[in-house]
């Protein structure tokens, strides 16, 4: 594992490793231990989007792991004013020992591994968002005791987290049921990739516009917001679109009793979720934005050691 930048470029054994090391790192640390493994490591973080989560657990992982992270502002970069990546992955592999990224373009991500030196991982792009699935599914194995043969469901958006989830429960042995509306579907590569890393595990991926036939039986149930980073002007349309997509707690009682709810956060409750879900018994999405810290010094561990 030289980077992380799609869960559909590692194994499943390289995916279990992650999840393991991640639920030991978690363990140790609050029984006060500490890993000081990458001491004297810079981990360079470019910005091209917003972030709450992913900035905080990336600098404060780094952080624990004795590391140095380096928060970068595309805006405050020669790369917001024109510089290419090919220069600025050249130039950066010079100094740091690792880079996150996140941005629009998948490509960009893509490149800056082609191009530098040294690991990369995909803080999110337009079209994935690994790191997320890691935590969502460390989230789901800490309160169900395990992943494979458990359901579930998707509902809204076919987004980078939705496309994550598919390569992740693909390699999990989880079976995916994805409900988005028709027009908003998950990107037909991203879909074919994880059926065929399902076969190696078994797992069934549904694909289907119908909510109640995605959430029915389900164990996990998980939306995220219609309006992604990028997408601000299509708000008011894809309000309109999404309305029937809701997670409320009509369609959340189709899935199984002791089922979970998750949700990569930020959150707009009374759009994609409601109060009564988001912020009921069931819902896990705290334990879940704290898996990321823990998912990700995994990650920083393998990849930069
Ligand atoms: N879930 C997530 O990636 O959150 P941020 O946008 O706050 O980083
Ligand atoms: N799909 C969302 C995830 C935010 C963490 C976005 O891309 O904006």
């Amino acid at each position: 594992m030289k980077h992380l930048i799609s869960i559909h470029d590692i194994t499943c054994e390289e995916f279990n490793q992650i999840l393991a090391l991640a639920q030991k790192l978690k363990r140790e640390t609050k029984e006060g231990k500490t890993h000081h493994i990458l001491k004297g490591k810079t981990l360079g973080m470019i910005f091209t989007k917003s972030s709450t989560r992913t900035r905080i657990s990336f600098e404060v992982g780094m952080y624990q792991l004795g590391g140095h992270p380096m928060f970068l502002s595309a805006n405050d970069m020669q790369l917001g004013r024109g510089e290419s990546i090919y220069d600025t992955a050249n130039v950066m592999s010079r100094f740091v020992d690792g880079i996150m990224i996140r941005t629009y373009a998948h490509q960009d991500v893509l490149d800056l591994a082609k191009y530098g030196s040294v690991p990369v991982i995909n803080g999110l792009t337009d079209l994935l968002h690994p790191c997320q699935a890691l935590a969502d599914l460390l989230t789901v194995y800490e309160h169900k005791g395990k992943l494979r043969g458990l359901k579930l469901a998707y509902v809204g958006d076919g987004n980078n987290v939705a496309h994550s989830l598919l390569y992740a429960c693909a390699k999990a042995g989880m079976d995916m049921s994805v409900a988005t509306p028709k027009g908003y579907e998950c990107n037909e590569e991203v879909v074919a990739n994880a059926k065929d890393d399902a076969k190696e595990t078994g797992a069934e991926i549904i694909i289907t516009n119908d909510p109640v036939e995605a959430v029915t039986g389900a164990d996990v149930v998980c939306t995220d917001t219609w309006v992604s980073m990028g997408r601000e002007a299509e708000k008011a349309e894809r309000v309109k679109v999404f309305k029937d997509y809701q997670v409320n707690s009509e369609l959340f009682g189709k899935s199984k009793e002791d089922s979970i709810f998750i949700h990569c956060l930020p959150a707009y409750r009374g759009y994609e979720v409601t109060e009564d879900v988001i912020d009921g018994p069931r819902s896990v999405v705290f334990d879940e934005a704290e898996n990321r810290l823990h998912a990700q010094k995994a990650v920083m561990a393998l990849l930069m050691i």
